[in-house]
């Protein structure tokens, strides 16, 4: 059976260092067994939160990761300063694609940075509201994953995690169904298949929308093995449900 994982992607949340430390504490304490629990919280709260989270069952991610490995990259994070900090890094999320610019090979670049330092991937995929309408969803995630992976070493892609966040479902409260997330899990294991990768050791996690009411529907979905959290993981008891869901 594949691992089950589940990660609180904080984004620009909690408001202060020291309320991303109170959050990070709940968690640890509230978190049922079962399942590999994870948060990122924003980069200035890593040392902060790894601190805090040092002897818990509770790993850290960082939400993004520059490509390079130094140099004048203003505002960006590397590899090195994560040491110590994050067992793994989200790359690819629609947010970094759109507010930062990401493109498919920046992502390529960020996941093999990532992969070849030790950090564990976590490639967030999706289409959006009007490649859904188009009926493209399956291409473009196709697209995105291989464009993604194809950079990166494949021993260290052993340990790949994928999100499949559908932009159109981020944030909105209207998360896709179980059934769509399914179907779009096989479009992403072809695609992992086509790249060399062995499908069915790669975990797939659905995010967007996902909350204590609406996770029943993908813990029991066929190909869904976790979930990525945005505003359910900024409350322990919320996020503890949709944990308990995937245990
Ligand atoms: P929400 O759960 O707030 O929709 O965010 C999902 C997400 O983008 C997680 O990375």
């Amino acid at each position: 059976m594949r691992e089950r994982i589940v990660i609180g992607n904080w984004k620009m949340n909690p408001p202060t260092i020291a309320d991303a430390v109170e959050l990070a504490r709940n968690v640890a304490n509230r978190m049922p067994g079962g399942v590999s629990v994870g948060v990122a919280p924003a980069a200035i709260a890593l040392p902060a939160v790894a601190d805090a989270l040092r002897d818990a069952n509770v790993d850290v991610y960082a939400q993004d990761v520059h490509w390079e490995e130094r140099g004048a990259f203003t505002g960006q994070i590397s590899v090195s300063m994560l040491r110590g900090l994050a067992v793994g890094t989200i790359v690819g999320h629609s947010e970094v694609r759109r507010d930062l610019g990401d493109t498919d090979e920046r992502v390529a670049k960020k996941l093999a940075r990532a992969v070849t330092a030790g950090l564990r991937p976590v490639l967030c995929v999706g289409e959006s509201a009007a490649e859904h309408a188009a009926g493209n969803a399956s291409i473009v995630v196709a697209r995105q994953i291989m464009a993604a992976v194809k950079e990166a070493p494949r021993r260290g892609l052993e340990r790949l995690v994928v999100a499949y966040e559908p932009i159109w479902a981020i944030g909105t409260g209207n998360p896709a169904t179980g059934i769509w997330a399914t179907t779009l899990t096989r479009a992403i294991r072809a695609a992992l298949k086509q790249s060399g990768l062995d499908p069915e050791a790669t975990p797939v996690l659905y995010g967007g929308s996902v909350s204590a009411r609406s996770v029943g529907e993908f813990a029991s979905a066929e190909g869904i093995d976790g979930a990525l959290v945005g505003g359910a993981s900024l409350d322990t008891e919320e996020f503890a449900a949709v944990v308990r869901a995937f245990a």
